[in-house]
């Protein structure tokens, strides 16, 4: 089916990675809109789209729409959301999906009982590496995870000079307030911080965590490291094996293997050493490792109420209120 879509907010994150992604899947543009005449004159022209808003209650309100997209900006995100909600209207929703979990706690009792899917746009579930990290996890090869450690950074551009880290939160960590529980097997159970701060905006957290399942997690968050050079790293550990993802991307699943330096025979054991995977970056191919097609993908699935992975506002509402818990700690 040809999903017709309004799509609210045609700022950097949509116009640079969203809407090039949505457009390759079965859907229509069939409305747009911004606050702003030229982002919106942006878009419009970029992809021929007559029909355009800068009320986006307008645009929620005109007929003929399968569902909305929007990447906005936290308040707007809840406030926009809970509309095109009482309209029957399905939502994918950037990420963070409301400025604080109450508002995002209104947005999924409303989706819930009205029956309406609402997708956040937690792609990291679906970076490729990571996606395959899961799979892994999930296999009966794997077993129980025992711990999970992550380095997720970014740098001080946002917050310089500035001791106000609600961006840094809302738009930074609550991604691994999602990814933590989602690889770790388990819901954010006990919290405990620690953090070093090297002049306003520029800080470095660093997070343990039980989660529900029986894993622990440590987790390193800042604002104090280059975006040009890779920020993520995860390691997720089970009896004597452990996946390792760095950017994303690049897989290694260590497994058992016996020593080799005694063996003058020794390979590479298809059952025993490590397997690695990275993605072939010359390959005329326009393949997303960052995940927001597959992400996109299964929210039209979602759309569809047809069978479908997609976070919900469900797991959006448990990550802010995860970041909200470990603001508190932080006494940030
Ligand atoms: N998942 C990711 O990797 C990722 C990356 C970047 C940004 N984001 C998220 O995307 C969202 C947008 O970020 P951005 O960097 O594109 O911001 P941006 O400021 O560039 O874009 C926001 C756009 O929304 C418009 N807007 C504001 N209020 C509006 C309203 N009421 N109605 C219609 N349009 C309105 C603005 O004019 C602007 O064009 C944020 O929530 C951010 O966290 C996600």
């Amino acid at each position: 089916m040809t999903h017709r879509i309004g799509w609210i907010g045609c700022g950097t994150h949509a116009s640079q990675m969203l809407l090039p992604q949505l457009v390759q899947l079965d859907v229509e543009l069939a409305a747009v809109c911004d606050t702003d005449p030229g982002r919106l004159a942006l878009i419009a022209r970029r992809y021929g789209i007559r029909d355009t808003y800068t009320d986006a209650t307008e645009l929620i309100a005109r007929k003929g729409l399968d569902a909305v997209g929007m990447a906005i900006g936290p308040q707007a995100h809840s406030t926009l959301g809970l509309a095109a909600v009482e309209r029957g209207l399905p939502v994918f929703l950037e990420k963070p999906p409301a400025a604080n979990s109450a508002d995002a706690e209104r947005l999924a009792e409303t989706a819930a009982r009205k029956n309406v899917p609402v997708v956040v746009g937690f792609m990291k579930r679906y970076a490729t590496g990571n996606r395959i990290a899961a799979n892994i996890l999930s296999s009966d090869d794997f077993g129980p995870v025992l711990g999970l450690m992550g380095w997720y950074m970014t740098a001080p551009t946002y917050f310089t000079g500035a001791r106000d880290y609600d961006g840094f939160f809302l738009h930074h960590c609550v991604h691994y307030m999602d990814l933590v529980p989602f690889l770790g097997g388990g819901a954010i159970e006990e919290i405990s911080v620690r953090t070093a701060e090297n002049g306003p905006g520029r800080l470095l957290i660093h997070g343990s965590f039980t989660l529900s399942g029986g894993a622990i997690a440590s987790i390193a968050m800042g604002t104090v490291q280059s975006r040009g050079n890779p920020v993520e790293f995860l390691q997720i550990t089970g009896d004597h094996q452990r996946v390792e993802v760095d950017n994303v991307a690049d897989v290694i699943w260590y497994r058992d293997p016996p020593f080799k330096a005694d063996n003058a025979d020794a390979v590479l054991a298809a059952e025993t050493d490590a397997l690695t995977w990275r993605p072939n970056l010359t390959a005329a191919a326009n393949e997303d490792h960052k995940g927001y097609r597959a992400l996109l993908s299964d929210a039209l699935a979602a759309f569809e109420q047809a069978p479908s992975d997609a976070p919900t506002i469900a797991d959006g509402l448990a990550a802010l209120q995860a970041l909200e818990r470990l603001r508190v700690k932080l006494e940030l």
